[in-house]
């Protein structure tokens, strides 16, 4: 479907042709003077010098060919040169009657729906999540639904961290702790238990001590580097010890993704590409890519245009073992293979940025990705608290997420009970669903790459910029809906809508017939937080018609069947916003 703007802009530039010039210069957009109009256009700006006339003369001659026009009540042209535009009332109506018909509210489908590979979450087996994976899972999750929404086609990949140094750490800890087990006996040839000898938080207790030791006993960091070399290379009791690791830190990864209304396609890893290291690492040799250095294996990603230093990429470490590097490499040479993306998207922590530069750049050289395939890294942020340092708890330690989840769910819960009486059963059921809200719309509301600090009493705040405040306004619109069907009323289709009478009607429809466009280009430029400013734009446009305009107590029919269509459009709209950030709203609030 074409978006408002194109049709407007269609409509100016038949009158730029009309008036003798060229229709391309027609380009109608939303004004960044609200004050003075609703929509502009500078196309006898840029025409001016083509022409060699005043541009004010352009405008004026224009502007004069659409004084007929049905699609706008008001055309302007004003110094030095400028069109100003108000819509016709029922132009915007006939409009947004497509609007509403349309499956997707006017989003704008591409021609050709791009293949992407979205590359988020990254939690790593057997340490604990912190908030950089809670950030990577919150946006890459909204991202993934907005792209698709957006007529893409989108695979999203959790790419765990199972393979690294962490892994060996653990194995080593354990070995010491419990040497006897089967699992370090290089004679064993039974088969292994069945039943992993730790639990969730042996686990998580492990893998801190274990790295904080290995920081200050050299012969304990050599020991664990050694158990990751050995399990890479495939030591059948290692093997056997890490597929516990994985079954016990899978099952608990899942539950905490779950909760965050976070799912993946695919639940590929480090580990995934073992296979292919070897056959890739040998071609990079053979065609003369990777070179030896200080006895590590590396390729050289500078470029002659580079101001910032950029060390060169490093394949294998001095003792053969692969690193964070190598695993990133395989993974995209098996996704280019299997899945022939047209575009792969990265989200870590921006501190990952030159890390990721250098695997790009290696991966280009290399010829592992093809040069038609876009490559983003979208480095996000640090969550900090509200004294401005990286998120910690009370008492200082990393957060854990369902500490963050239910502390944030206890102060949901209180304001709910402050407000208007509910049972306790609803209290809980809402807190559970408005909590994730607050804690989405909290982080995606920023954009992606600032810094930004998690205030609980903000983020749960009924009114301003918060998920509270925008599912509060669905709440209120199904409630509303809910009333008139109680008083007998029939919901009218989305598309009984009528032109609007007051500014705060007619701002309403302008802000819902701008979705289609709006989320076109939110997912396109992988911003969430436009999504996001848009859903407060269209929450504030309600509450203020709705807060001028008589619903339920219109007397002429049409037009209350017209306002009662507005309002399912509106909440329509929302709803499929607030599902396209990753999160839903309840029925009652
Ligand atoms: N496991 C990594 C970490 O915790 C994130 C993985 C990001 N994805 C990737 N393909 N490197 O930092």
């Amino acid at each position: 479907m074409n978006t408002l703007l194109d049709l407007l802009s269609q409509e100016a530039g038949k009158a730029f042709a009309e008036a003798g010039y060229d229709a391309a210069l027609g380009r109608v957009t939303v004004s960044n003077r609200p004050d003075l109009c609703e929509y502009q256009c500078n196309g006898a700006m840029a025409g001016a010098k083509q022409y060699h006339k005043a541009p004010i003369q352009i405008a004026g001659e224009v502007a004069e060919k659409l004084s007929g026009s049905a699609y706008f009540s008001e055309v302007a042209a004003v110094a030095p040169g400028f069109l100003n535009l108000k819509v016709s009332e029922g132009a915007l109506a006939e409009y947004l009657k497509e609007v509403a018909a349309d499956e997707k509210f006017g989003t704008p489908l591409p021609e050709k729906p791009l293949k992407i590979i979205l590359d988020y979450g990254g939690a790593n087996v057997a340490k604990p999540l912190h908030v950089g994976h809670l950030r990577s899972a919150i946006i890459g999750e909204a991202l993934k639904r907005m792209l698709r929404y957006a007529g893409h086609e989108v695979i999203g990949d959790v790419h765990l961290g199972d393979w690294g140094l962490q892994m060996g750490l653990v194995i080593a800890a354990i070995e010491e702790q419990q040497p006897e087990l089967v699992y370090f006996d290089p004679g064993f040839t039974g088969t292994y238990p069945e039943e992993a000898p730790f639990t969730i938080s042996d686990l998580e207790e492990i893998y801190p001590k274990a790295s904080a030791r290995s920081k200050e006993d050299a012969d304990f960091k050599a020991k664990a580097m050694e158990a990751t070399h050995q399990l890479q290379i495939g030591n059948p009791g290692y093997r056997a010890l890490w597929d516990q690791m994985m079954k016990v830190s899978l099952k608990d990864l899942k539950k905490n993704y779950d909760s965050l209304n976070v799912t993946f396609d695919l639940w590929k890893g480090e580990s995934s590409v073992q296979d292919r290291i070897p056959a890739m690492v040998q071609r990079l040799k053979d065609e003369g890519y990777a070179y030896l250095s200080d006895g590590a294996l590396v390729v050289d990603v500078k470029e002659d245009t580079d101001t910032k230093e950029m060390p060169p990429c490093m394949i294998l470490k001095s003792d053969g073992a692969s690193l964070y590097n190598t695993t990133d490499l395989a993974t995209m040479e098996e996704r280019v293979e299997l899945y022939h993306p047209d575009w792969m998207v990265y989200m870590t922590d921006k501190r990952q940025s030159l890390y990721f530069e250098q695997v790009f750049r290696c991966a280009r050289k290399t010829g592992i990705v093809p040069g038609d395939t876009k490559l983003t890294f979208l480095g996000f942020g640090t969550m900090n608290g509200t004294d401005g340092k990286p998120f910690k708890t009370r008492d200082g330690g990393v957060m854990r997420l369902e500490m963050l989840i239910g502390d944030t769910r206890a102060e949901m819960l209180r304001k709910i009970r402050e407000g208007r009486p509910v049972t306790e059963e609803e209290a809980q059921a809402t807190a559970d669903i408005v909590a994730l809200a607050a804690i989405k719309y909290g982080d995606l509301s920023n954009q992606a790459s600032k810094d930004y600090i998690f205030d609980i009493d903000r983020f749960t705040s009924f009114e301003g910029d918060t998920g509270p405040y925008i599912l509060y306004t669905v709440v209120r619109i199904k409630s509303i809906l809910a009333k008139y069907e109680e008083n007998g009323g029939r919901i009218p289709a989305r598309d009984a809508l009528v032109p609007a009478v007051g500014e705060d009607e007619k701002k309403l429809q302008m802000v819902l017939s701008g979705f289609g466009a709006m989320m076109a280009g939110a997912a396109q430029e992988l911003a969430p937080h436009k999504l996001c400013g848009y859903l407060y734009d269209l929450a504030n446009a309600f509450n203020k018609f709705y807060h001028e305009t008589p619903i339920l107590a219109e007397t002429d029919p049409v037009r209350r069947e017209g306002l009662v269509a507005l309002l399912v459009l509106a909440r329509d709209v929302l709803e499929t916003a607030v599902h396209a950030l990753g999160f839903d709203a309840p029925s009652k609030m």
